[in-house]
Formats: structure tokens, sequence, C-alpha cells
């Protein structure tokens, strides 16, 4: 088998943030160096609570440092609207409230110290707005240049979700989004565009009903509840788990180089992701952005993982 890679994965959860984050934990191709979390989904206070009961529920060992509370410049916001109070809503069981103790420092410098001891080494997958991610690269501009890969599930080359045009880990924090983008790294991106050829709806729900156990029937109530926060519909995109199940199968996915950026005025547009795919003729690319994804193909590797991850004993 060859090495594993090696993630730090910077996440708000929220559900689908779980999802991911036990796809990487499940998969043995793949080991977790640490989690910053950050506020988006929920304020950090709850983003972070859910991250340390998820570490507690599932015995990980994963370090989890605490990130940025707030975006860089603009207020607020988060998707408690949709997601519930706790962003993570649920038909019956809800995460049990033990919580595994947090690491020592902040998530950007535990960030920043590990790039730096294992350059070229760590893939950078941020699946909440980009705050941390953005911090850190301010006050270690060298940091781009030491990953291996900066991944991130955000933006859309179509439709959003916050807005008619912006996705929400972008509205969050255009500001963060942008510095991303414009941090001189090839930004591999799943926007909504991509993430909405994987869906996920009540057949996968009944397969961890059928398997039983607490875990697999507390992930059923919360991926039922997630199956069903559009009204009528018991069909959700996948978001988080997406650029995970890139990592784990690129073939799965078709990807097209562009120059993005984020519309940071636009009375109508800030958040947008502007993807300008005439590249080189009109701009510099500065992303790879996922135009194609086989939703099959990811769903039936996503729940083989789940499935073994969540009968595992603690
Ligand atoms: C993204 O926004 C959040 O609500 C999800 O966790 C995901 O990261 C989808 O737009
Ligand atoms: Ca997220």
């Amino acid at each position: 088998m060859n090495e594993p890679l090696h993630v730090w994965l910077d996440a708000d959860p929220g559900f689908d943030d779980y999802m991911a984050w036990a796809l990487l934990e499940a998969d043995p191709r793949f080991v977790v160096d640490g989690v910053g979390v950050v506020a988006g989904n929920a304020p950090l206070e709850r983003t972070l609570s859910n991250a340390l009961r998820i570490k507690a529920l599932h015995g990980l060992a994963t370090p989890v440092y605490a990130g940025c509370d707030r975006p860089l410049a603009q207020a607020q916001v988060t998707a408690q609207d949709v997601l519930g109070e706790n962003a993570m809503k649920s038909v019956g069981r809800t995460l049990p409230a033990a919580q595994a103790a947090l690491s020592p420092g902040h998530a950007v410098d535990a960030l920043i110290a590990h790039v730096r001891a294992h350059p070229q080494q760590v893939v950078l997958l941020a699946i909440g707005p980009l705050t941390n991610v953005a911090t850190a690269f301010m006050r270690a501009p060298e940091l781009p240049g030491l990953l291996k890969c900066l991944v991130l599930m955000g933006g859309s080359t179509d439709r959003g979700n916050a807005t008619a045009v912006a996705e929400f880990n972008i509205a969050a924090d255009p500001e963060a989004a942008q510095c991303v983008f414009d941090a001189g790294i090839e930004v591999l991106m799943f926007g909504l565009n991509a993430c909405r050829q994987v869906e996920v709806g009540p057949e996968h729900v009944a397969l961890l009903r059928h398997d039983g156990g607490e875990q697999a029937l507390l992930f059923a109530d919360l991926l039922q509840a997630y199956t069903e926060l559009i009204p009528g519909r018991q069909r959700m995109a996948v978001f988080d788990p997406t650029p995970v199940a890139w990592l784990a199968n690129p073939a799965w996915f078709g990807l097209e180089p562009a120059r993005v950026d984020v519309e940071l005025a636009g009375r109508l547009t800030r958040g947008m992701t502007v993807c300008e795919f005439r590249v080189p003729r009109r701009a510099q690319a500065n992303a790879l952005v996922a135009m194609q994804a086989d939703g099959d193909a990811v769903m039936d590797w996503a729940m083989r993982t789940l499935r073994g991850f969540l009968a595992r004993r603690v």
C-alpha cells in the first residue's frame, strides 16, 4: 500500500463536516493530522462543541484546535436558520454531550507549525469559511508553498445557496476566500456545481438503519434530517464529503483550470465565485475547478467506508 495522505482538516461542524471527517478517519489511505475548527455553520462555541463531541464519541486521537470566531471583515453569518441551533438537526438521537479535550493553542498557529514541520507533505482540506486558512496565509506567507495541496469545498460555477449566486463558505467570509485564491497556490475547488452531482437520500439512511448499533443509528437520525432539509425533497447534495472522495479517487471527477475571484462588492453578488475558464487566454489560472462528479461511485464508497467506521467499537 502507498504511504497514507496526511490531511489537515479545517472545518465548521455541521453534519456534512462530521461526515467528511468520519470518512477521513475511516479510510486507511488517510491520516488526519489535526482539525482546526472555525465559526461558520454556527458560532465557534457550537462548531467546537460539535467537534469535541465527535472526537469523544468515536474515541479519536486527532487533535482538535479552536480557530477564528469571526470573519475577517464582515459581520458573522451562520447557517443555523437552515441547519438548526446546533447545526446538526436530527430526527431522533443527537450527539452525546460528552466532549473530548481541546488541544492547547490556536488552530491558526497549530496549522502553521504543522505545515512548517512537514513541508510538501500536508493536504490542507478546508470545508468551512476560509478565515483560519487566510489568517494562516497572512501570518506565514510561505505556507501555501509548503503545502502538498489545498483542497476546498466552497463556491460555485453557477447557482449559490447562501444567496442566488454565493455559496455559504465563501459568503460567510468573502475577504478570507479572496485571500486564499490570491495566495499563489493552485486551489482545488469543489463547489456546489460539483457537489450537487452527489446526492444522499432515503436509501442511504436505510442502509445505516439496517446495520443498527448505537453509532449507525445516531448517524442515520442525523443523515435523515440532513436529507429532509429541503421541504418535500428527501434528497440532499453532499457538500463537504465530496472533496474527500476526490482525495480517495480522483478518477471519479473531472476538473478544469480557471481563474477564480470572489466578488467583494456587488449589491446582489457579494460572495460569488467568478470563474473565468478562458485561461490562459483571458486570465492566469489560480484553481482547478471540479465540474463533473460520478455521484453513484462516490456514494458507494462513502457508504461502504462509513458503515465500517460506525460499526467500530470504541
Ligand atoms: C457548505 O456550507 C455549510 O453549510 C456546509 O457545511 C458546507 O461546508 C455548503 O455550502
Ligand atoms: Ca462545512
